[in-house]
């Protein structure tokens, strides 16, 4: 017995640690986590190459291009209109989400709701103002992110579909203004909304026809909030983000954004 103990060889407790994180490196724990191009993978050689697989591999950086042209990243060129745009829709997202905790889209309860937004729900106020003005923000920087676009003509060759997509954009930005104005049921909303689908009332061919669904029936009523609640919460914000995939996926895809002038 004594002899065997003897035979083996003695591991010191630091040998013993050694041993277990070398086995641990070849793990498949590991590998998967410290694999080629993670940002954790230590002993890189830094090239360009080992850059991308860096970008690539990564789930935050590759929403980032491997490459960016150097008079992109001035914020002088883009003014930052279009990631304000996106910011805004987030908050817009966020303070939106909160809202709905505490409004229920129907005649009698959305007024008193937003009401007792302001004195009973904690930063009930602040969170709607936030979510009012940032609405009007939203329009205001979707409408200059477009007017940079076209003041570089970004809306040429090879761009003109992505000028397309953002067409549809501004166009969801309104609507989504547009739905959002009717939910408090007050007397500026009721009349807003009268007056504008009276306006697409008088349009051709299929005016009238639109003027119905969208009213839920021949006048504003309590069909007309719930059917705008539903577009502005549900069917509006759904649409964009697809479309707003699409703007982002082409931006990359027409080579990075236009320029420089
Ligand atoms: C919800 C609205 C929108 C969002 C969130 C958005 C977002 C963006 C972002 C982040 C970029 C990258 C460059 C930059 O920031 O300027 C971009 C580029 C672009 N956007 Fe938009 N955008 C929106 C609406 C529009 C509208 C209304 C148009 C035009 C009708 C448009 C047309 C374009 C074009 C053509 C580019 C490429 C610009 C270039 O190459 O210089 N976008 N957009």
């Amino acid at each position: 017995m004594a002899k065997r103990l003897a035979d083996k060889p003695r591991v010191s407790p630091g040998q013993r640690l050694s041993q277990r994180w070398d086995k641990m490196q070849g793990g498949q724990v590991w590998n998967s986590i410290f694999r080629p191009g993670s940002i954790f993978r230590k002993g890189y050689t830094d090239s360009p190459r080992n850059r991308s697989y860096v970008v690539m591999n990564s789930v935050l950086y590759h929403l980032h291009p491997v490459k960016v042209k150097r008079h992109a990243v001035k914020v002088s060129y883009t003014l930052c209109l279009g990631g304000l745009s996106f910011f805004l829709f987030i908050i817009l997202t966020v303070t939106g989400i909160f809202l709905m905790f505490f409004y229920r889209p129907t005649d009698v309860q959305a007024w008193n709701d937003i009401k007792s937004l302001h004195t009973s729900v904690t930063f009930g106020l602040l969170v709607r103002n936030m979510h009012r003005w940032g609405a009007h923000l939203m329009v205001i920087s979707v409408f200059l992110h477009m007017a940079r676009v076209f003041y570089h003509g970004a809306y040429k060759a090879p761009r003109e579909f992505n000028w397309v997509i953002g067409v549809i954009l501004l166009t969801l930005t309104l609507l989504l203004s547009f739905t959002g104005y009717l939910l408090p049921w007050d007397q500026l909303a009721l009349w807003a909304v009268t007056v504008g689908t009276n306006m697409i009332g008088y349009s051709p061919v299929v005016g009238s026809q639109v003027r119905f669904v969208l009213l839920g029936g021949v006048e504003i009523g309590p069909e007309t909030l719930l059917r705008w609640y539903v577009l502005h919460v549900l069917m509006f914000p759904f649409v964009i983000v697809i479309f707003m995939a699409v703007h982002f996926w082409r931006v990359r895809k027409d080579g990075g954004i236009s320029g420089p002038l």
